[in-house]
């Protein structure tokens, strides 16, 4: 589940062998673990940890095409900030680069997370204190993947996750339960705007197994699950789409969002829309 690996750069070249590994433990849902992987801060963004350069609303801020979004901060502040997240991204493109074997892959959005997940309150299908795995309702990725790189840049406190059952374990449970999907809503809220292009039936599936696994208290309570905690200094990388994951507390991770088709992967029968069109029986994208 948790695969550690010996990394101190953000650049390879990298061994064959720990290369190897890392694509094959990832595509088989561990999660890569760096514990001697650090972002570090330079002394002048140290004050950047603290609650208060977020302007409490949005739980994360976002770095997307050169701006932040959801900071308190303006003028030279906010673009020392920017500045910061922008370099945290450029290392994790760095690392998949040299790391994983894929051409072709897709920076998305960068994230700082400086608000203490502990306490904070979200209705259901916003916590992520409650496993889950991401899917996005304005974002359709028509079966490509979110993989994920995280960094812990707190001064002393871990991370704290919960990663549950494999996908096609998990997939089998709650297929079954999940309402009828209509083609319809996916062109008309494409047709509207609503969405960035159109929902695929494979979005429709992933957005109702998000929502019904943490709707699902029983299982939330007792199912599967192992917790892990990530140390400060420490750096992970996860698809998302794949490993039920949930944040149960911690302050302070930058996170850098990557995209790609499932045609990069050295498995592609591994991938959420593959398990899905094999348990359906249905064409999903
Ligand atoms: C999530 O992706 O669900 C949250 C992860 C985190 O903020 O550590
Ligand atoms: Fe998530």
């Amino acid at each position: 589940m948790l695969e550690e690996l010996p990394v101190s750069a953000w650049k390879g070249p990298y061994d064959a062998a720990l290369k190897a590994r890392a694509v094959s433990s990832l595509e088989r849902g561990a999660v890569l673990f760096f514990p001697g992987l650090a972002f570090a801060l330079a002394d002048a963004e140290k004050p950047f940890l603290d609650a208060g350069v977020s302007d409490g609303r949005a739980k994360n801020i976002s770095l997307e095409r050169g701006k932040i979004q959801s900071s308190s901060l303006t003028g030279e502040k906010a673009k020392a900030l920017t500045a910061m997240m922008e370099r945290f991204g450029s290392h994790a493109a760095n690392l998949v680069h040299d790391l994983l074997p894929y051409a072709q892959v897709e920076r998305a959005r960068t994230s700082f997370r400086p608000v203490q997940v502990k306490g904070r309150r979200y209705s259901k299908i916003n916590d992520d204190r409650l496993l889950h795995i991401d899917a996005f309702p304005s974002r359709p990725m028509r079966g490509r993947r979110i993989l994920r790189f995280f960094a812990n840049v707190a001064p002393d406190a871990p991370r704290h996750w919960r990663v549950g059952e494999p996908f096609e374990d998990f997939a089998k449970k709650f297929l079954p339960r999940v309402g009828p999907h209509f083609a319809g809503k996916s062109w008309l809220l494409g047709t509207l705007g609503v969405t960035h292009g159109r929902r695929s039936l494979y979005d429709e599936l992933m957005l109702s197994l998000h929502d019904t696994v943490k709707l699902d208290a029983s299982y939330q309570q007792n199912g599967p699950r192992q917790d892990i905690e990530f140390p400060p200094g420490s750096c992970w990388l996860v698809f998302s789409d794949q490993v039920l994951h949930a944040a149960m507390g911690g302050e302070f991770a930058l996170e850098q969002t990557f995209h790609l088709d499932v045609s990069e992967l050295t498995e592609p029968g591994r991938a959420p829309v593959k398990v899905l069109e094999r348990l359906s029986g249905k064409t999903l994208v």
